[in-house]
């Protein structure tokens, strides 16, 4: 079984902390594009494990798409792999797409499941961001989902935003909760080079708030959504009643999953490859049957760190049994494991080693003491 990421490197505007693969300016080139992928969707049919139980439409902005081009690319991924009968397909949307209209043409064209992009309810936030939609849009988009029918509604929040009031960011979190989502993804303002943001901050023209703050805002993100029935399964990813993201789960279990599309990435057990991020070669190499992507086979080193990144950022955490089957943990690593337990980091259970709530925040960082070297 594998996971399906289709790529759509298009967007309506650049907002001003975004650093994924993209372009505004796409117009002369949207249909290639699309026929690009489709073409990508075929010449790569058999090479993962069937069937597919989850297909997802991450961007860039594949809500811009018309319902001419998803469908394409739906049907296309239909006629040429083995779908699993309950397959999650996500669209991830942008609130300013959200109509009626495009949702019952979404729902109609195979869509399941939304993931939409709202980050913020303060007008503004919104505006420094340079998001397309506005505060109003973002309120209302989760009511419109659920009268179209949308049952599985995931959303995006920011925090550690400049000048986000804890009472605030409450405010935002019940916002959703009311509005009856059964997803949340919440992200920590990351400040990427070459971004906008990143020329602000260094200017003095806009502030990334303290660690102590950041820290404040998770904890409250992580015993809010709790009480209100979330479960975290993974460091920014909460769900209602098991409703977790069977795509994004994928990527933390090592389950394989092929990407297509200009950057997209794909995995299988050990196996990694990216296509290039360039609309442009990536569109002239099917023309000229080029190569559009780089690939690497992980060292036994590689995959053991891999474990640990991964699977520490999960609920599940990381199972005894795998770390067995590389040998088990050195005397070092050990001691590392039994430190962080008493500093009340890690948990040591019968099956498994796992975070506890306050070592999600510092995920990467403890996994990075249990990485080998090759
Ligand atoms: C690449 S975007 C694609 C989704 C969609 N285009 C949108 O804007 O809503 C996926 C999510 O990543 C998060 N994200 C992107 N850049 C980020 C950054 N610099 N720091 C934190 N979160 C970020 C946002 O929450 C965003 O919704
Ligand atoms: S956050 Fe979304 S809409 Fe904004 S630039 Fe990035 S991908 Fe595009």
């Amino acid at each position: 079984m594998s996971g399906f990421y289709v790529h759509v490197p298009f967007c309506k505007k650049k907002c001003s902390y975004c650093d994924f693969h993209f372009s505004t300016r796409f117009e002369g080139y949207r249909e290639e594009m699309i026929a690009s992928i489709g073409q990508e969707i075929i010449e790569r049919k058999g090479e993962y494990p069937s069937p597919l139980k989850s297909i997802y439409f991450g961007g860039g902005t594949p809500s811009l798409l018309t319902s001419k081009e998803l469908s394409f690319l739906i049907k296309t991924i239909q006629e040429n792999y083995i779908i699993d009968s309950s397959v999650e397909v996500t669209l991830e949307a942008n609130p300013e797409d959200v109509s009626l209209e495009n949702l019952l043409l979404w729902a109609n064209i195979g869509f399941n499941r939304l993931s939409v992009g709202l980050q913020s309810f303060k007008g503004i936030d919104l505006k420094w961001m340079n998001r397309g939609h506005s505060a109003q849009e973002a309120l209302s988009c989760i009511g419109l989902a659920k009268s179209a029918g949308f049952n599985d509604i995931s959303v995006d929040l920011m925090y550690g935003l400049p000048g986000l009031k804890k009472e605030e960011w409450v405010t935002h979190l019940k916002t959703v909760i009311n509005a009856g989502v059964s997803h949340v993804s919440a992200y920590c303002l990351t400040v990427e080079k070459g971004t906008l943001l990143s020329a602000e901050v260094k200017k003095g023209k806009r502030s990334i708030p303290e660690d102590d703050i950041i820290e404040e805002q998770y904890l409250l993100l992580v015993s809010f959504l709790k009480e209100n029935g979330f479960d975290q399964y993974e460091v920014s990813n909460f769900a209602k009643k098991e409703r977790y993201s069977k795509h994004n789960s994928s990527y933390w279990k090592g389950i394989s999953y092929i990407g297509v599309g200009p950057s997209a990435h794909s995995f299988k057990e050990g196996y990694r490859r990216w296509n290039v991020s360039n609309n442009s070669l990536y569109i002239k190499a099917f023309k000229e049957k080029k190569l559009y992507h780089e690939e690497e086979f992980l060292s036994h080193e590689e995959k053991w760190n891999e474990l640990f990144l991964t699977g520490l950022r999960t609920k599940w955490g990381v199972s005894k049994s795998q770390i067995t089957s590389f040998g088990g943990l050195t005397k070092k690593e050990r001691a590392v494991l039994n430190q962080y337990i008493l500093d009340g980091k890690l948990e040591e259970g019968p099956t498994q080693i796992v975070l506890s709530d306050s070592g999600f925040l510092f995920a990467d960082a403890i996994a990075k003491d249990f990485f080998r070297v090759s």
